[in-house]
C-alpha cells in the first residue's frame, strides 16, 4: 500500500518550502499534474517583498499590505508574514540562495505597487521565481520523492478526515495531505498564470467538505502584453517600479488624476483605470523610455516583447489586465491546517485571509516561505494519526456534458471579471448551472480525462467565484460591483465562507 508521511500536492514555492522544512522529519512525497517547474512560482518576475533594508520598518510593510488589502486583512495572517519573511529570506540567503546586489555588494532593492519603501528583493533580473525555485529544487534532489505527471484527481476522506490522495494510477495513503495547487487563473481568458493552474486544489477540498473561503477577490494584474487582441504574458509591476508609466495612445497619462501614487496605486485601482480607457475605445501602453538598460534589468520581458514582435526600442509596450492572483481559496489557520482534519494548505490555493481584498506586489512568494515553514512546524509537530486505512466507498460516473474551457473561461472573463454587477453575475451563474453542479461535485472523477477533469475543476472554481460575487453587495479590493461601487463598514469583517453543505455569511 503505497504511503507516506506527508503527501503535497503542487510544485510551487509553498510545496518546495514546506517540504524543505520537513525532509529532515517526515517522509515527504510531493505530487505535481505535469513538470515540477511548471507553477506560477517558476515564472514569477517581480520579487520578493521584505522590510530588510535600513530605511524600511516592518511595521511600514504592514501597513502598505493593509491599504493594499482595503483593511479586510487579517491582520494577525500580515503581522507574522511581515515578522517572520525577513527571517525566512535571510536562512535561505545563508543557504546559498542569491538575489542581484547593487555595486557595494548590499541588496538591490527594487518597487512596486503601494509599497512605501523600496523593499523587493529580486533574482536574475526579472528571474526571481525561477532562482527561488530552482535552489529549493537542488536542496530537495534526493530527499524527497517528486511524482510528476500524475494528477490527483481525489482526496481519500474516512471518517471525517483526509487519509490519502487517489491519483489516475492509484491511491497514496498519507497522515497529513497538503494543496499547495496555486490559485485559479486559467478560469480567465486573460491571466498571468501557467496554464496548470486551473483551480484543481480548491476543487478537491470543495468536494472532500472542506470550507473555501473569499472567492470573490480576484486580482487582476494590471499589465499583460498585448498583441492581437490577445493577452501575451506578465510585464512586471518592477517595470512601473523602476519609472514606467501607464499611457493611451495619444500620450495621455491614466493614473494622473485617479490615486495620490499614480501608478504605483495598488493593482486593483490600476487595474480598472485601465479598463475603464479601453472599455472608452482607447489603447493603454506602458510607456519605458526612460528605463535605462532596460533589456538586462528585464531579461526575460524583453524576450517575451521580441518573440511576439513588440519593439522596445519603440519605449511603449501596449498592455491589458489579466486575473492574476485568488485572494481567497481553502479556509486554513494560521499554521496551513483547514477545516477538514488531516487536510492542510498553503500558499495561493489557502486563505489565511493575509491578502485581504487585493494582494500587495511581490507579498505572494514571500507568502509561500513563512507560511510553508509554519506548516513544516505544524507537521513536524503533529503526532502520527492512528486511523485504519480503507478504500472510500466508489462514486457514481458523470455523464452528463461538460462545457469546454474556452467556453468557462470567456463567460469568466465577460461577467465575472474586473468588473461585476448582479446581471452579469447572474447570468454567469444560471451559466454554471445547466451542467449539474453537484452531481459533478459527488462524482467519481477518476473516470475522467486529463481535458475533462481540468474542466471539472474550473466549473466548480468558477461557480464558487460567480455565487461569491452575487452574495458581496459592496465593492472592495479585486471585487468590483458596479451596482455596489461603495466599500460597506458592515462587509468589513465579514466573509463569505461556503462548503458543498452550507453557505455561511
Ligand atoms: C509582478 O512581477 O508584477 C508580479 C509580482 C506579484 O504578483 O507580486
Amino acid at each position: 500500500m503505497p504511503q507516506a508521511d506527508v503527501i503535497i500536492v503542487g510544485s510551487g514555492l509553498a510545496s518546495l518550502m514546506t517540504a524543505y522544512r520537513l525532509y529532515e522529519h517526515r517522509n515527504v512525497m510531493i505530487f505535481t499534474k505535469m513538470k515540477k517547474e511548471e507553477s506560477n512560482s517558476w515564472f514569477a518576475q517581480g520579487g520578493v517583498a521584505a522590510a530588510l533594508s535600513e530605511q524600511d520598518d516592518w511595521r511600514l510593510h504592514y501597513e502598505d499590505t493593509l491599504i493594499a488589502g482595503a483593511y479586510y486583512n487579517d491582520e494577525r495572517a500580515v503581522e507574522i508574514l511581515v515578522q517572520e519573511g525577513p527571517k525566512r529570506l535571510l536562512e535561505l540567503v545563508e543557504a546559498g540562495l542569491q538575489f542581484d546586489t547593487d555595486e557595494d555588494g548590499q541588496f538591490h532593492f527594487g518597487n512596486e505597487g503601494a509599497h512605501s519603501r523600496r523593499r523587493i528583493l529580486h533574482a536574475g533580473g526579472d528571474q526571481t521565481g525561477k532562482a527561488i525555485v530552482s535552489f529549493l529544487l537542488e536542496k530537495l534532489r534526493e530527499k524527497v520523492t517528486i511524482v510528476e505527471d500524475e494528477r490527483v484527481i481525489d482526496l481519500v476522506v474516512h471518517n471525517g478526515r483526509c487519509i490519502g490522495v487517489q491519483t489516475k494510477k492509484d491511491v497514496y495513503y498519507a497522515d497529513a495531505v497538503v494543496l499547495s495547487t496555486g490559485g485559479c487563473g486559467n478560469v480567465y481568458s486573460f491571466t498571468t498564470n501557467a496554464p496548470t493552474v486551473t483551480g484543481d486544489g480548491i476543487a478537491l477540498a470543495y468536494r472532500a467538505g472542506a470550507i473555501v473561503s473569499d472567492m470573490e477577490f480576484i486580482q487582476f494584474h494590471p499589465t499583460m502584453l498585448y498583441v492581437n487582441g490577445k493577452a501575451a504574458g506578465l510585464i512586471s509591476e518592477a517595470v512601473r517600479g523602476e519609472g514606467a508609466v501607464l499611457v493611451t495612445e495619444d500620450g495621455k497619462r491614466v493614473m494622473e488624476h485617479v490615486h495620490p501614487q499614480q501608478d504605483l496605486a495598488p493593482r486593483d485601482i490600476v487595474t480598472r483605470a485601465i479598463h475603464a480607457e479601453m472599455m472608452k475605445g482607447h489603447a493603454v501602453y506602458l510607456d519605458i523610455s526612460m528605463i535605462p538598460n532596460f533589456r538586462t534589468r528585464f531579461p526575460t520581458i524583453s524576450k517575451l516583447c521580441e518573440a511576439h514582435g513588440v519593439n522596445i526600442e519603440s519605449g511603449k509596450l501596449p498592455v491589458v489586465p489579466g486575473a492574476h492572483f485568488l485572494m481567497g481559496g481553502i479556509q486554513v489557520d494560521l499554521w496551513g491546517k483547514t477545516s477538514l482534519p488531516g487536510l492542510y494548505a498553503v500558499g495561493e490555493a489557502a486563505c489565511t485571509g493575509v491578502h485581504g481584498a487585493n494582494r500587495l506586489a511581490s507579498n505572494s512568494l514571500l507568502e509561500g516561505m513563512v507560511f510553508g515553514a509554519r506548516l513544516a512546524e505544524a507537521l513536524r509537530n503533529e503526532k502520527q494519526a492512528n486511523f485504519a486505512y480503507e478504500k472510500r466507498p466508489a462514486a457514481q460516473p458523470f455523464t452528463k456534458p461538460l462545457p469546454t474551457v474556452r467556453q468557462i473561461q470567456t463567460v469568466m472573463m465577460q461577467h465575472v471579471g474586473i468588473v461585476r454587477d448582479e446581471a452579469s453575475l447572474t447570468t454567469a451563474k444560471q451559466w454554471f448551472e445547466q451542467f449539474s453542479l453537484p452531481e459533478l461535485v459527488n462524482a467519481d472523477w477518476t473516470l475522467f480525462s486529463e481535458e475533462e477533469a481540468t474542466v471539472a475543476s474550473m466549473l466548480i472554481t468558477g461557480w464558487l467565484i460567480t455565487t461569491s460575487a452575487l452574495k458581496r453587495t459592496e465593492s472592495r479590493g479585486g471585487h468590483y460591483r458596479l451596482d455596489y461601487p461603495q466599500e460597506e463598514e458592515h462587509w468589513k469583517k465579514r466573509r463569505i465562507e461556503r462548503t458543498k453543505h452550507e453557505l455561511v455569511v
